[in-house]
This record gives C-alpha cells, sequence and structure tokens, in this order.
C-alpha cells in the first residue's frame, strides 16, 4: 500500500506523518508532499526512525511523484482557522487548494481512496467530487471527509464525564463538519446513561472543541496533533479493509443514499473498494431528531457553495 499525506509539512500533516511511520503495516510506502521547501527535510527526519516503512517527501509545485501509484491519499493542505474564525471563513483559500489537487488525483492516481481533512470539510469534498465528476473518474465508494475528530472528541469527553475507559467508549458521530451539524449519537453510546442536562451541555461542547483548541492556542492554529490522531486512526482502517480486512467500520462524510443531504456523516463498512456499505446510524433520541432537522439547512448551503465553486 502506498499512502500519500498531501500539506505533510504543516501542523497536521506532520503529526499524521510521524504516527503512519510508526503504525502503517510493514512494507507499505508513505509519500509526503507539500509546497513548503522543508518536504523533503521532514521525510528524511521521519526516515530515521526504524520501521519497516518506507518514506519519501516531495516539495515544490507538483505533487504527481507523490500521487504516483498512490492507494489512499489524505490531504491536509490548506489554511488553518485563528481564533475569530469559524470555518467558513477558510473557504477562499482552501476551495481553490482542494479543486487543484483533485485535478491531479483525477490524472494520477484516479482509483486511490481520497481522504480530506482540509475545512471546510462540508464544502471541500462537494468540490472534490464534483471536480473527479468532471474529469469522469468519480467514485463516490472512494471519497471521504474525515470527521473522525468528532467522534474521538466524543469519545474523550464522555470518558471523562462517567470516568468510564476511552477505548470502551463508542460515539457514532453524524450530519458534517462544522457547528450544528456536527451531531454525536449520545444516545447510542452503549453502557452508558446521560440526563437531559448531560446531553445538552455535551452535544454543544463537542460541536465548539475545535473552537476550544484555536482559542487556547492564540493565534498559533488549530487542532493539529489529535485531527493527526484521527486521520491516522481513519487512514489506518482505511488501509487495513483496502487489503482485505473485513467488519472496520467509520463514521466519515460519503456521498450515501441522499436521504437528508448529498454528503452526510454516517457509519460506514469499509472494504477492498473504499466504502462497501453506507450503514443506517439507527434511532434517534428527539432531542437528536430534532438537532438533524435543524442542520439541514446549513449543511445543504455548505455542499452547495462547494458545487458551485466546481463547476465554474
Ligand atoms: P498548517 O498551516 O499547519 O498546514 C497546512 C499545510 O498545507 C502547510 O504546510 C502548507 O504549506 C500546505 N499547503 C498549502 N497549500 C498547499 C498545496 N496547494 N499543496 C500542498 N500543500 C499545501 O495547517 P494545519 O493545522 O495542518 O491544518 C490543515 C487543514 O486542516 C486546515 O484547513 C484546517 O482547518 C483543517 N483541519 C481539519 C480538521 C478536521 O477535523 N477535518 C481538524 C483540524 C484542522
Amino acid at each position: 500500500m502506498k499512502v500519500a499525506v498531501i500539506g505533510a509539512a504543516g501542523g497536521i500533516g506532520q503529526a499524521l506523518a510521524l504516527l503512519l511511520k510508526n503504525g502503517l503495516p510493514a512494507g507499505s510506502d508513505l509519500a509526503l508532499y507539500d509546497i513548503a521547501p522543508v518536504t523533503p527535510g521532514v521525510a528524511a527526519d521521519l526516515s530515521h526512525i526504524p520501521t519497516p516503512v518506507s518514506i519519501k517527501g516531495y516539495g515544490g509545485v507538483d505533487p504527481t511523484p507523490a500521487l504516483e501509484g498512490a492507494d489512499v491519499v489524505l490531504i491536509s493542505a490548506g489554511v488553518a482557522r485563528k481564533p475569530g474564525m469559524d470555518r467558513s471563513d477558510l473557504f477562499n483559500v482552501n476551495a481553490g487548494i482542494i479543486k487543484s489537487l483533485a485535478e491531479k488525483i483525477a490524472v494520477v492516481c484516479p482509483k486511490a481512496c481520497v481522504g480530506i481533512i482540509t475545512n471546510p470539510v462540508n464544502t471541500t469534498v462537494a468540490i472534490a467530487a464534483d471536480v473527479l465528476k468532471k474529469a469522469g473518474v468519480y467514485d463516490k465508494r472512494r471519497l471521504f471527509g474525515i470527521t473522525t475528530l468528532d467522534i474521538i472528541r466524543s469519545e474523550t469527553f464522555v470518558a471523562e464525564l462517567k470516568g468510564k475507559t476511552p477505548s470502551d467508549i463508542q460515539v457514532p458521530v453524524i450530519g458534517g463538519h462544522s457547528g450544528v451539524t456536527i451531531l454525536p449519537l449520545l444516545s447510542q453510546v452503549e453502557g452508558v446513561e446521560f440526563s437531559d442536562e448531560e446531553i445538552k451541555a455535551l452535544t454543544p461542547r463537542i460541536q465548539n472543541a475545535g473552537t476550544e483548541v484555536v482559542e487556547a492556542k492564540a493565534g498559533g492554529g488549530s487542532a493539529t496533533l489529535s485531527m493527526g490522531q484521527a486521520a491516522y486512526r481513519f487512514g489506518l482502517s482505511l488501509v487495513r479493509a483496502l487489503q482485505g480486512e473485513q467488519g472496520i467500520v467509520e463514521c466519515a462524510y460519503v456521498e450515501g443514499d441522499g436521504k437528508h443531504a448529498r454528503f452526510f456523516a454516517q457509519p460506514v463498512i469499509l472494504g477492498k473498494e473504499g466504502i462497501e456499505e453506507v450503514m443506517d446510524y439507527g434511532k434517534l433520541s428527539t432531542f437528536e431528531q430534532e438537532a438533524l432537522n435543524n442542520m439541514l439547512d446549513t449543511l445543504t448551503s455548505d455542499i452547495t457553495l462547494g458545487e458551485e465553486f466546481a463547476a465554474k
């Protein structure tokens, strides 16, 4: 398997590359690309870690060598939030970056599974989908918005609140990846009961957890280390599924049946071709159903923004 990290010299990219260098299956190839000239140096640095994963780094304007032969492409290229910004403020810069990277992917590695980290995810995934579609290579089983950070935050906060071991907690998170579109399904957490007050407090905490980090970093960026871990978890699940391991389930922002919106974060079973099955997210509580109804206008307009940008 070859995994390419695009945006690899950034805060997320470097953390993700470190984790992949240590955790990818033996014999994997890791390719790092970033416009920043330091990128070959990041790869040289990581290459001294004694693991059976080979690594190469490429800087400059052309991602082609990193993308060539890639099975999985994880993209965190772009700008991150500063205090006072929400994810949609990143649109102007990041939309163009995702468009041009998707155009390259369409030519160089059209069969790769692509995971998009770059915000606003609700919109950048729609851009990538339509660029790939225009090029005639779109396969909805192979494109993912990575929302795993919402999952790991939910698992951490629930475990903290209830005095549980985090690895024992599983929280599906559906919808999208910004503000009210992030909907943790706390009613489905096994072995844990919440009061109405707890749900009313925990849901917005999970939705605004990214802003908590942006403010704590005071101008120094947004979540990078926890996001590196989240993207690593998702990327590794994808690699293991592509290699034939069965029954791997992750939540991701994907094009499903379109019941609520063209793209929707939901649990998916991963397989040898990417998404094997988009799963039903199960029964919602009254609170969750209301939150779902209330997010749909925002999610749909985020998606439309991406579709319109890609059509230009
Ligand atoms: P960063 O600024 O530390 O790194 C971004 C990197 O992208 C830089 O090294 C830059 O040189 C590179 N870059 C810019 N244009 C490029 C291009 N055309 N090709 C290749 N590389 C390019 O930012 P950070 O903190 O790593 O965040 C990256 C993105 O991830 C941001 O958009 C941020 O909002 C998003 N993010 C997403 C999360 C999620 O849950 N999906 C969570 C946290 C951040």
